[in-house]
């Protein structure tokens, strides 16, 4: 199944709880959260306490990208905000498994991204624990980006790793998602897919949602 998490980095931020609750109302299947550090990433977005009021306004689950240097100082805060999927990246931390089983153990799903330029091969040895695998579409640090062309080829060997392990991983893009690009990052075997300004953007947001759930071009 093919499910679609909702950018708020793409978001009215003077609005931000009924932005939330009009991507839930529109169907989407979570809300993505950026947090930027302004480090490892050259943006700052917003951090915990700003999603736990989205969790306390709205039902939807969090999926929060963490795009911040020593992800490992901040895993607590997010369980506590609500996440249910925390993604960090393998650029990030020298110790990925180990951030992996933390996230894990203090209830929520674990994910790993990848940057655009970063081979598959540093997920190799996480891939017996990984719930989530991220790859990035675009350099992070802002929406409204072009999908590197490039990349397509990448989410295709992503998923030949996971049929590879044999586990249920799901596999998560972000970035330059849209009507014209969902079809073939959904036949390279993507099946989360992150939609910003393509969502916010829209006319129809619940239109939107299903064509990029469809991967109709
Ligand atoms: C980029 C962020 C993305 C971004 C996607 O650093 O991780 O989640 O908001 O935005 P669009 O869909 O506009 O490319
Ligand atoms: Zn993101």
């Amino acid at each position: 199944m093919i499910e679609i998490s909702a950018s708020m980095l793409a978001s009215n931020y003077l609005a931000f709880g009924e932005e939330a609750l009009k991507m839930r109302r529109v169907g989407v299947d979570y809300l993505h959260m950026d947090v930027m550090d302004g480090k490892f990433v050259p943006n700052i977005s917003f951090g915990a306490g700003v999603i736990s009021a989205v969790h306390a306004a709205c039902d939807a689950p969090l999926d929060v990208h963490l795009m911040v240097d020593d992800p490992a100082r901040y895993l607590a805060d997010f369980a506590e905000s609500g996440a249910s999927i925390l993604t960090v990246h393998a650029e990030c931390t020298p110790h990925l498994q180990r951030a992996v089983k933390q996230i894990q153990s203090l209830g929520m799903r674990a994910g790993v991204a990848l940057n655009p330029a970063t081979p598959l091969e540093n997920l190799r040895w996480v891939m017996d624990d990984v719930d989530l695998i991220l790859i990035m579409t675009v350099n992070p640090g802002f929406g409204g980006q072009k999908l590197i062309p490039a990349t397509v080829e990448k989410v295709r060997q992503a998923r030949r790793m996971i049929e590879a392990s044999g586990r249920e991983i799901r596999l998560e893009v972000d970035g330059g998602v849209a009507e014209k690009t969902c079809g073939d990052l959904i036949a390279a075997g993507a099946d989360l897919l992150v939609a910003g300004s393509a969502l916010f953007g829209a006319q129809d947001a619940s239109r939107m949602v299903a064509l990029l759930r469809g991967g109709e071009r």
